[in-house]
C-alpha cells in the first residue's frame, strides 16, 4: 500500500507547489508595475508619488475602486485602475498591507513643523490618529509621506476638487479662517518631519 500512495503524495505535492508558484507569479505580475512608481515594497522614492505600504486592505481596495469609478481625483490612477478587477485589487492590497511604511527623508523647517503639530492636534488628530501614522477607517497614512504629494492633496481639498466629509470640511474651513493659508504649509512640515517610526505605533 505504501508504494501505491507515494506517487499520489508526490503528485499532490507537485500540484500544491505549482499552485503556490502560480499565485506568487500572479502577485509578482500584478505588483511589478506599481513598484515602478510607488517604490520598492511600496515606499516611494519620488516626490509626487505616495507611499502605499502599510495601508489596511479595506482602505486599499476602496481607494482602487474609487479610482476605477472616477470617484477620486487622479492624474494617473484613474486610467490605470480600469485595467484591473476586484480580485486583482485584493492581491495587491494583501501584498502592500504587509509591507512596512518607510517614511520619506526630506528637508523640513522645524519651526513650521512645531506649529503644524499644534494644528494637527486641534483639527486633524481626531481622525488621523497618532499624528497621522496609522490608517484608521480609510484615512490613509499621511505622516512621512512626501510633502509634495501631500500638498497636491491639501490643495485639492481646499479647492473642492476632492470632497471632504462634512465634519472634516468644517474643521478645515475653521482652521483656514483662524490661521490662514500658511496653516497648510505648517501641517505639511509637521507630516514631513516624521521620518522615523516607533514600531509600536506602526502596529496598533
Ligand atoms: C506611472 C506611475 C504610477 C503607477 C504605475 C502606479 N501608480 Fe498608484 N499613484 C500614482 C500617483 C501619481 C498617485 C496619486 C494619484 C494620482 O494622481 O493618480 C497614486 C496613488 C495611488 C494610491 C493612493 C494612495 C493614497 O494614500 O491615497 C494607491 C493605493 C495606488 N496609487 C496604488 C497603485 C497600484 C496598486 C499600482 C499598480 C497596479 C499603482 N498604484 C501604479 C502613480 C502611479
Ligand atoms: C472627520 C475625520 C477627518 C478629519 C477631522 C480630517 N481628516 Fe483627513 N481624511 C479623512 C478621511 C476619511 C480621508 C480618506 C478619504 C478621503 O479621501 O476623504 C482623509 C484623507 C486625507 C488626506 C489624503 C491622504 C491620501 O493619501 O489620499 C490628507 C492629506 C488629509 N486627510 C489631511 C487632513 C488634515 C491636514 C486634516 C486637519 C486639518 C484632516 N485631514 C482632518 C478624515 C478626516
Amino acid at each position: 500500500m505504501r508504494y501505491q500512495t507515494t506517487p499520489y503524495i508526490l503528485l499532490c505535492g507537485l500540484i500544491l507547489s505549482m499552485t503556490v508558484w502560480a499565485n506568487e507569479t500572479n502577485e509578482f505580475a500584478l505588483i511589478s508595475p506599481c513598484i515602478a512608481c510607488h517604490g520598492p515594497n511600496g515606499s516611494s522614492l519620488g516626490l509626487a508619488m505616495p507611499t502605499i505600504a502599510g495601508l489596511n486592505t479595506d482602505t486599499f481596495i476602496d481607494i482602487m475602486e474609487q479610482y476605477q469609478n472616477d470617484e477620486r481625483p487622479s492624474t494617473i490612477m484613474g486610467r490605470l485602475a480600469k485595467a484591473y478587477n476586484t480580485t486583482d485589487f485584493e492581491v495587491m492590497a494583501h501584498y502592500f498591507s504587509q509591507q512596512s511604511f518607510v517614511p520619506a527623508i526630506q528637508e523640513v523647517d522645524a519651526q513650521k513643523a512645531k506649529k503644524g503639530q499644534k494644528l494637527h492636534e486641534k483639527y486633524c488628530e481626531k481622525c488621523h490618529e497618532r499624528n497621522g501614522t496609522i490608517d484608521q477607517e480609510g484615512t490613509g497614512i499621511i505622516a512621512g509621506q512626501w510633502m509634495t504629494y501631500l500638498q497636491f492633496n491639501l490643495s485639492d481639498f481646499q479647492t473642492g476638487v476632492r470632497s471632504m466629509p462634512k465634519n472634516k470640511k468644517k474643521r478645515f474651513q475653521k482652521m483656514l479662517q483662524q490661521y490662514g493659508e500658511e496653516s497648510l504649509d505648517h501641517l505639511l512640515h509637521f507630516y514631513g518631519s516624521q521620518q522615523s517610526r516607533n514600531p509600536i505605533h506602526d502596529h496598533p
